[in-house]
């Protein structure tokens, strides 16, 4: 018997439900990872690490930002990115979940409300939970929704700031946020528009800055860039006004209480950075791949309007969609089964993501082989 009885309780439940999860080492061809640019295991960030190394850069900050662990890498970056992304101001964290947390548990003040498309990451759930502000969500990407239910809040007796928080381009649906009308809401309504670039960055917009790169200077526009999908490393830079920026290292407690991020990590986001702004061949060679998915996706299996290198697959139940990714597995395509609650219940599905370093036959076979396995399901 186990000494944890109802841990284990919980994780047959999960395994009876078809939602048990567990590690598997990675295999086959890629379709799962968020390297969409093809830095991570490149050359290019493999001499940056041995350049940095050669010139001092050390590999532990050795303590929190606040403390001794402040290294004249984090803040070359920090300017960097600020200047890249068109921002007054920057801050490196450790990755996009902490980021969105503090985000969302210190900016929001008592008294404001944070309008969340219904689809943001669990990141953004879990820092609005530790935060003062009231939340509400909106139906996805309904821009109309949005702005009734602030004219509701605001009649209800809401007086303080709207903060609306959406991602670029969602994570499991691939899809994009309309970012120009979400701005002329957050304009009209003196609201703050935090836009979580995670899966834009590196892709979309001039050189890779996101899909809100053109209204990130404004004030009222936070923008989120983590650097551990495009741009190949890890960590995460948050985006906007000087005074936000403050805010956050004198109230975020993930900030605070952590030790800062490796000054090693900080030089390679440096120069993934610099590679974003120098290299658009690397972008066009991954987009080039997105549009032969997109097309054989079409031609071979009858699947369109998708927008961005995220191409969700809906089977529906979650045991049968585990059972089309592990077929596919066995056929040596790395793709991956995502189930409730990452997505909502019914709509377990196959989430394949295209990065540049895909050859064009594998990108054709795969598509091949998933129209059989969909035949078998029809
Ligand atoms: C939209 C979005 N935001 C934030 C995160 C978290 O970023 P990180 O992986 O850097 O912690 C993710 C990662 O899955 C994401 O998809």
């Amino acid at each position: 018997m186990s000494e944890f009885p109802r841990h284990q309780a919980s994780l047959e439940a999960l395994r009876k439900r078809g939602r048990y999860r567990a590690l598997a080492p990675r295999a086959g061809h890629d379709f799962a990872s968020n390297d969409y640019l093809g830095l991570a295991s490149g050359d290019l960030l493999k001499a940056a690490a041995i350049e940095a190394i050669a010139r001092g850069v050390p590999v532990g900050a050795g303590g929190s930002r606040l403390l001794r662990g402040n290294d004249s890498e984090h803040e070359l970056l920090e300017r960097e990115a600020a200047e890249f992304f068109g921002t007054e101001a920057a801050l490196f964290m450790g990755g996009g979940f902490n980021a969105n947390q503090a985000i969302f548990s210190s900016l929001p003040q008592q008294g404001d409300l944070v309008l969340h498309d219904a689809l943001i990451h669990a990141s953004a759930h879990d820092g609005m939970r530790l935060g003062r502000a009231e939340n509400r969500s909106f139906a996805h990407n309904d821009v109309a929704e949005a702005a009734a239910q602030i004219t509701a809040w605001r009649s209800v007796g809401g007086t303080g700031r709207v903060w609306i928080a959406v991602e670029a381009i969602y994570s499991m649906d691939g899809d994009i946020a309309p970012i120009a009308e979400l701005a002329a809401l957050a304009q009209a309504e003196d609201a703050v528009l935090v836009v979580d670039e995670a899966h834009a960055t590196g892709l979309f917009g001039d050189q890779g800055r996101g899909l809100a790169h053109e209204i990130a200077s404004r004030t009222n526009v936070i923008s989120l860039h983590t650097c551990g999908k495009a741009l190949g490393v890890s960590g995460a830079l948050i985006c906007g006004a000087e005074v936000l920026i403050e805010t956050l290292i004198n109230r975020a407690r993930g900030f605070i209480f952590a030790t800062a991020p490796s000054p090693l990590n900080a030089a390679l986001v440096r120069a993934a950075l610099k590679d974003l702004a120098s290299n658009p061949a690397r972008r066009a060679q991954a987009w080039e791949r997105v549009d032969l998915a997109h097309a054989e996706a079409k031609r071979l299996c009858g699947l369109e309007g998708f927008s961005s290198q995220i191409l969700p697959v809906i089977i529906g139940e979650d045991p049968l969609c585990m059972e089309v990714a592990s077929a596919l597995q066995g056929l040596g395509y790395d793709i991956r089964g995502v189930r409730p609650p990452t997505v909502p219940r019914g709509t377990a599905r196959l989430r394949i993501s295209v990065t540049g370093r895909l050859e064009h036959a594998v990108v054709t076979e795969m598509f091949e082989n998933l129209a059989r396995e969909l035949e078998v399901l029809a």
